[in-house]
């Protein structure tokens, strides 16, 4: 688990997998080994107004951390950080510079930045034929360049001090072929690839780079797909679909806590629940024939 603040070894990303020997690890006062430095630990999560983000922001501040919850949805973004003592901040992470903006306050303001969890998203269903362009430049925007924006920002901070910690959120989509949802797909694994990239060349500097990768989990993410964009019968019909792939959703509050375990770990991969790494190795262990078994799904989803 990432520990309170203050107990002994309490670095954040502690334990197995750390960087090479001798490399500082992620600060905290009183790990072993570790440089001391002064400051309540910090993170930022976007799309912290709801679902996986709003349950991290809980989770990271009960463990004693300064957490700014940051989403488009200022309201929701306060609402969260009234309910868990973190602070709020309306910001689209769309917009480099008010993502920049939004990290450098948070460095300058406590002097330090641990974590950054890149995680707000949205999802964009449909048969690839009947989406606009529109479709996929939205969810590029969002669930692509949002998180490029929060590592931009993020990264070269994170260097100078030598520690921190970069968690990207993208989903079970990210390592699968995922059907009728492409832009989605194409972007989820995008994020999947330059959060692996960046880990091996920011293992250099002392920062960390983690990626989530969960199946359907219940989030009102299910309920709002296509989010001011035209909708599909894909994407009205959303929550049934995942229910009828999964068969259950995933607990929010269970996966935040594998998100929690897998940073404190500093696990390159995060994949939950259970069966999406099932299918997970399934896909790698022959492509081909998982291909052919989901296409029979997206046939049957598709009625
Ligand atoms: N719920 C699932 O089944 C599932 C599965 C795999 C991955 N994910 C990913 O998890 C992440 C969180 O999703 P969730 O399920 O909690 O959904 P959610 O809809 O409950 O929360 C997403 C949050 O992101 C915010 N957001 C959307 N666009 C934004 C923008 N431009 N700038 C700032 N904030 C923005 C929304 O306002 C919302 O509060 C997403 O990246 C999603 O793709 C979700």
């Amino acid at each position: 688990m990432i520990e309170r603040d203050g107990e002994p070894g309490g670095e954040p990303g502690g334990g197995r997998g750390g960087g090479p020997a001798g490399e500082p690890r992620t600060g905290a006062p009183g790990g072993r080994g570790v440089p001391a430095r002064r400051g309540r630990r910090t993170a930022i999560v976007t799309g912290g107004a709801s679902g996986i983000g709003r349950a991290l922001c809980r989770e990271l501040a009960r463990r004693g951390l300064h957490v700014v919850s940051a989403d488009l949805d200022g309201e929701g973004a306060a609402r969260t950080a009234e309910e868990f003592g973190c602070a709020g901040a309306a910001v689209d992470v769309t917009d480099p510079e008010a993502v920049r903006a939004l990290v450098r306050g948070v460095r300058d303001e406590h002097g330090r930045l641990d974590f950054v969890f890149n995680n707000a998203g949205i999802a964009v269903g449909g048969t690839t034929d009947e989406l606009t362009l529109d479709h996929w430049n939205r969810t590029i925007d969002v669930n692509l360049r949002g998180v490029v924006h929060g590592v931009h920002a993020a990264y070269p901070i994170m260097i100078e001090q030598g520690f921190g910690h970069i968690v990207n959120t993208a989903s079970l989509a990210g390592l699968t072929p995922a059907p009728l949802m492409l832009p989605y797909t194409a972007t989820k694994h995008a994020v999947v690839g330059l959060s692996l990239a960046l880990r091996a060349e920011a293992r250099a500097h002392g920062v960390r780079v983690s990626v989530v990768c969960p199946g359907f989990t219940d989030t009102p993410l299910l309920d709002h797909a296509n989010p001011g964009l035209p909708q599909t019968a894909t994407s009205a019909g959303a929550r049934l679909a995942a229910v009828r792939a999964q068969g259950r959703l995933y607990s929010v509050d269970a996966l935040a806590g594998d998100v929690m375990r897998g940073v404190a770990r500093n696990k390159a991969l995060i994949v939950a629940p259970a069966s999406s790494r099932l299918l997970w190795r399934g896909v790698r262990l022959s492509p081909a024939a998982a291909v052919r078994v989901i296409s029979l799904a997206a046939r049957r989803l598709r009625g």
